[in-house]
């Protein structure tokens, strides 16, 4: 079976090529490397022995995309990473946002549209939930006004893949995210933001090795146990693995409907103290960080009701919070030194 991964060299992509590969997959990935760099093929290569196909393919080219399907006829299925995924950036350049995650979905779908039977696992967001009512979040929780121009690409990307199914062959699982973080336990691969970190656990692990001064926690005042936003932290792997066993259900496509969602994560929530305390317990360092004003666009609290996944997937989280801070601590280690 040859599966493509697009974006199949970033932080969500890499881990789940691997584990690709550790069930028996072929794979195929598409990276334009503006957000990752080609040396996670040779961390692929390390962890599986095994060096996936890759091109170096921009998906806002139309051409490129149709000359890729006319030499891999043999794809049985996508995985679509590939995306912009900041939410500051997406405010300052949201052009640069609908480019590149809603054209190069479009011109995915229309290749895909020609395959027999096709099989399609889009990257979704808990983002489109926005501040959702209710706690733990479900899969039926209303779909909100998107809080930035990233959050409104995965909504119509939602909506695209839905349009098309109805009218096509393809099958589609949407997942939604909620807050990978960690590493490959073998620190072989891991996050490599670019630049200053926007996201909680690269910018504790950068500070604790000496890369950044103190970590700014962005609101103490929320209605939650100790004023902090809380959210749900899940480890890359896990949600790598959840992207196989999504797959997987297509491929076996035992009378699935077009179009299914699901929301991975760990079913708990913890807010950023919490988050800081657990990182100290597994570092053994103490985290120089100061309270300051809340960061526009962040919600109070979201964390996911994972029954559907366990259920229907037969998939659930396997490591804790602590198992992930404590590999992303390794790989900030490996990569500083
Ligand atoms: C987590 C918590 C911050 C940095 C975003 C996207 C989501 C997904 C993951 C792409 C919040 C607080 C953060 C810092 C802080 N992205 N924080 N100091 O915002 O929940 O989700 O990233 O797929 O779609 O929306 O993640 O890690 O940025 O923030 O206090 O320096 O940590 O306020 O409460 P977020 P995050």
């Amino acid at each position: 079976m040859k599966i493509l991964v697009t974006g199949g060299l970033g932080f969500i992509g890499s881990h789940t090529v691997v584990e690709l590969q550790n069930e028996g997959f072929e794979v195929v990935v598409i990276d334009n490397l503006f957000n990752s760099s080609i040396d996670v093929l040779d961390g692929i290569e390390r962890i599986t022995k095994k060096r996936p196909v890759f091109e170096n393919i921009d998906l806002r080219d139309k051409k490129s995309v149709q000359d890729f399907f006319a030499k891999h006829k043999d794809i049985n299925g996508v995985i679509h990473f590939a995306a912009s995924k900041a939410v500051g950036e997406s405010v300052e350049n949201p052009l640069l946002y609908y480019e590149n995650n809603i054209n190069a979905l479009v011109y995915l779908l229309q290749e895909l549209q020609a395959i027999e039977k096709a099989n399609f696992i889009f990257s979704s967001s808990c983002t489109v939930y926005g501040q959702a009512e209710k706690m733990p979040i479900t899969e039926n929780a209303p779909v909100q006004e998107a809080m930035s121009p990233y959050g409104n690409t995965k909504q119509i990307g939602e909506e695209i893949i839905s349009d098309v199914a109805k009218v096509s062959n393809i099958n589609a699982i949407l997942l939604r995210y909620f807050n990978p973080i960690g590493a490959h336990p073998s620190a072989e691969i891991g996050e490599l933001p670019l630049g200053v970190p926007q996201n909680l656990v690269p910018f504790i692990t950068q500070t604790a090795v000496g890369l950044r001064k103190e970590l700014s926690v962005f609101g103490d005042d929320y209605p939650t146990s100790d004023g902090t936003a809380v959210r749900d932290y899940i480890h890359v792997v896990d949600l790598a693995n959840a992207h196989v066993v999504a797959l997987q259900r297509l491929i076996k496509n035992k009378n699935i409907q077009k179009v299914e969602t699901f929301n991975i994560g760990t079913g708990k929530g913890s807010s950023v103290l919490e988050v800081i305390t657990a990182f100290e317990k597994v570092s053994n360092k103490k985290l120089p960080y100061k309270i300051v004003g809340r960061r526009a666009g962040d919600v109070i609290e979201a964390y996911a009701n994972t029954d559907k996944a366990n259920k229907i997937l037969g998939w659930q989280a396997q490591s804790s919070l602590e198992d992930a801070l404590s590999s992303a601590w390794k790989w900030e280690q490996k990569i500083r030194n």
